[in-house]
């Protein structure tokens, strides 16, 4: 929250998404009690009420919506007002059947669910600014409107439409990109291959379904433009409303999920004057903390400050599979888990569990039991705890330690035809990060042509695509005394996805000192065992390659399969610095001793010496005071060394804090 425009709410901001035009209007008198009851301070209003604010093309019904401002501002509770255009009305595809999108196989879908509507449409474009445009010269100067929050989850359901409206706008694209040059694309997507010259524009189409695999360049253009296309809609949006309350901060909720790389979001944030994140677990992931942590932290670093945590669930959701319910003290631990890492305010969706309608099973702030429920119990708890770190509001996090993290690498990650389909950028990216997280060790995410100069560590765990700026940036800060750690198959391609020629890893070879001519990804599991400086038992998955050294030293290598005694982990002393290259998958145990050995290297030290298993460390930090987050995921409880007041009490600390099993400790640490 570091913009010019920021929240006037203040302290940390406490809500979730508010529909009462879902209920009928006795309930909302209800809403506000409980609201007050439970310290919130913010709701999210009308994300979806377009049909209902615009009854058919350019009528207006604004009279539900002034009733529901004025109830909140009498009650004290801010709004972030929505634009409601995630969810255009029946009446718009009736008259506007060409803005419902086209998936790969040239479907048309239909409507009556929500996010129908094609990015690339003028039609879709013009009524969403007329809805955003009437919404922001009614509400401007309304007292309770505290937020813009623009659309809904940018690409959640529509991330990319192929349909031919698409096609002229992704041509357009392609046009500013390659400067109107059609042999520079055509050179820059390698058309030469299987016949798939282009000479004329016309004949360029989205990358819909074929029989054999698409072109590499065109898919990963396909992907930038259509997170281009999607960030076009929402800066439209958002000058609409900044034309009419130019102070009213705006927010569009990003989100960072395993299962969602559809948006470059490097590109979004810097648009935003409030950085947001919708959050939630996935019901099969044993150690979601650790997805919580990462999510957040990349959040802190997109926003380069504080930002906020719009959406996440009070217990299961009802999207997935099955939707696992969350265990007591879960949902308080999840939350002060976000505010440890930069959050400034706190949201679920939503607020009162919806009785129809899709998502009448997903969990809320009020449940379908009502108030005599442990969920509503703990969502007053959190109300309260929220208030008593009032003051962490603004304060950051120091980190000494940087992970690259790159879209487009992603996408070109997991593109068809690597030479395996195993390779899932988010895991990879986390294999190195749950160590530092169980160390307790604060770590940012930058692009690869960030300024390093801040950090001593810089880890790309997974960088197959970077370009020779990115490249020359990461090595540099090696030469310069740095500690890098590169993992397998990256610098493999330049931003057009042309392979780097003379040996792997390419753009990293230099400054890794290895050379490796051929590639030995591992079939789905396929173990290999690992010998030198690690582990007795060390072994490794997913990948190996034929590295020869030539000026790294080997830290261990393959003990069998056809490359048994070749280097599996190098070291190199570039420069001044250390770079380290980590040509495979080790397990999660020897990943985390070569990670205690490079983080030696690299002198960093964790927040605390020995942090007890299972306690999440984080220490936010601010003008005055530092505030020391811990989180007991182990149920085991802790005592930490610290002086200072506990803030979720208020009990001064004189030598040692105690970490109640399951539950949190803040500790205000005064300069
Ligand atoms: C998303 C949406 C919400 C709701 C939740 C359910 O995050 O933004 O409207 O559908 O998922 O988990």
């Amino acid at each position: 929250m570091t913009s010019a425009r920021s929240l006037r709410v203040p302290g940390i901001a406490y809500g979730g998404d508010y529909n009462p035009e879902q209920w009928p209007e006795e309930v909302w008198a209800e809403d506000m009690r409980l609201m007050r009851e439970a310290g919130v301070t913010m709701v999210n209003v009308g994300i979806f009420s377009w049909a209902l604010l615009e009854p058919s093309e350019g009528v207006y019904d604004f009279a539900r919506m002034d009733r529901i401002l004025d109830l909140l501002h009498a009650n004290g509770i801010a709004a972030d007002l929505a634009t409601p255009t995630a969810a255009p009305p029946a009446w718009f595809f009736r008259a506007y059947p060409g803005s419902l999108p086209v998936d790969r196989d040239g479907r048309t879908l239909s409507y009556g669910s929500r996010q129908t509507f094609c990015p690339s449409s003028p039609a879709y474009r013009r009524a969403a600014l007329c809805i955003a445009g009437a919404l922001a010269e009614r509400y401007a100067e309304h007292p309770a409107v505290a937020m813009w929050h623009v659309h809904n989850e940018y690409g959640c359901h529509n991330a990319a439409c192929y349909c031919d409206t698409s096609a002229a706008a992704f041509r357009i694209w392609l046009r500013a990109r390659y400067t109107d040059d059609l042999d520079a694309l055509n050179h820059a997507w390698g058309t030469t291959f299987w016949s798939q010259w282009y000479y004329d524009w016309e004949e360029i189409l989205p990358p819909r379904a074929t029989g054999a695999p698409p072109n590499p360049t065109h898919q990963l253009d396909w992907r930038r433009f259509c997170s281009d296309e999607l960030l076009s809609l929402c800066t439209a949006e958002r000058d609409s409303l900044r034309r009419a309350a130019p102070d009213i901060p705006a927010t569009t909720n990003l989100m960072v999920l395993r299962t969602f790389d559809a948006l470059d979001y490097w590109r979004w944030a810097p648009e935003l004057d409030i950085v947001s994140n919708d959050h939630y677990l996935m019901s099969d992931d044993p150690e979601s903390d650790i997805d919580i942590a990462l999510s957040a932290d990349l959040m802190r670093s997109l926003a380069g400050g504080p930002w906020m945590l719009m959406e996440h669930s009070t217990g299961a959701v009802n999207w997935q599979p099955v939707n696992r319910a969350k265990h007591p003290g879960e949902m308080r631990r999840n939350a002060l888990a976000n505010v440890a890492r930069g959050a400034d305010g706190i949201f679920f969706f939503q607020w009162r569990a919806a009785k129809a309608g899709a998502e009448q099973w997903h969990s809320a702030m009020l449940p379908h039991a009502g108030t005599d429920s442990r969920i509503w119990h703990d969502v007053v708890r959190l109300g309260a705890d929220l208030d008593a770190l009032a003051e962490v509001r603004g304060s950051t996090v120091d980190a000494q330690v940087a992970i690259v993290w790159d879209w487009d690498a992603r996408w070109a990650l997991e593109l068809p035809s690597q030479p395996s389909g195993e390779l899932r950028f988010q895991d990879l990216v986390r294999d190195w990060y749950t160590p530092l997280w169980r160390a307790g060790v604060a770590v940012d995410f930058v692009r690869p042509d960030a300024d390093l100069d801040r950090y001593r560590l810089v880890l790309a765990p997974s960088l197959y695509l970077v370009d020779a700026t990115g490249a020359a940036n990461l090595a540099g800060f090696a030469e310069r005394g740095g500690t890098l750690a590169v993992g397998f198959h990256s610098g493999a391609v330049d931003e057009n996805c042309h392979v780097r020629m003379g040996g792997y890893p390419g753009a990293f070879r230099d400054v890794l000192g290895v050379r490796t001519d051929e590639l030995f990804p591992l079939l789905p599991g396929q173990t290999l065992r690992l010998t030198g400086q690690v582990p007795a038992d060390a072994s490794a998955t997913l990948w190996s390659e034929r590295i020869r050294l030539t000026s790294a030293e080997p830290v261990a290598f393959f003990a069998d399969g056809p490359l048994a005694g070749t280097p599996a982990v190098t070291r190199h002393t570039p420069g001044s610095g250390t770079a380290w290259y980590l040509a495979t998958r080790p397990d999660p145990a020897t990943l985390s001793a070569l990670m205690d050995r490079i983080r030696k290297d690299a002198d960093v030290q964790p927040v605390l010496s020995a942090a007890p298993h299972g306690l999440e460390v984080v220490r936010r930090s601010g003008t005055d005071a530092d505030y020391l987050f811990l989180i007991d995921h182990a149920g085991a409880g802790a005592e930490v060394p610290a002086d200072g007041v506990e803030l979720l009490t208020g009990k001064p600390v004189c030598g040692t804090v105690t970490v109640p099993a399951g539950g949190v400790a803040v500790v205000r640490e005064p300069h």
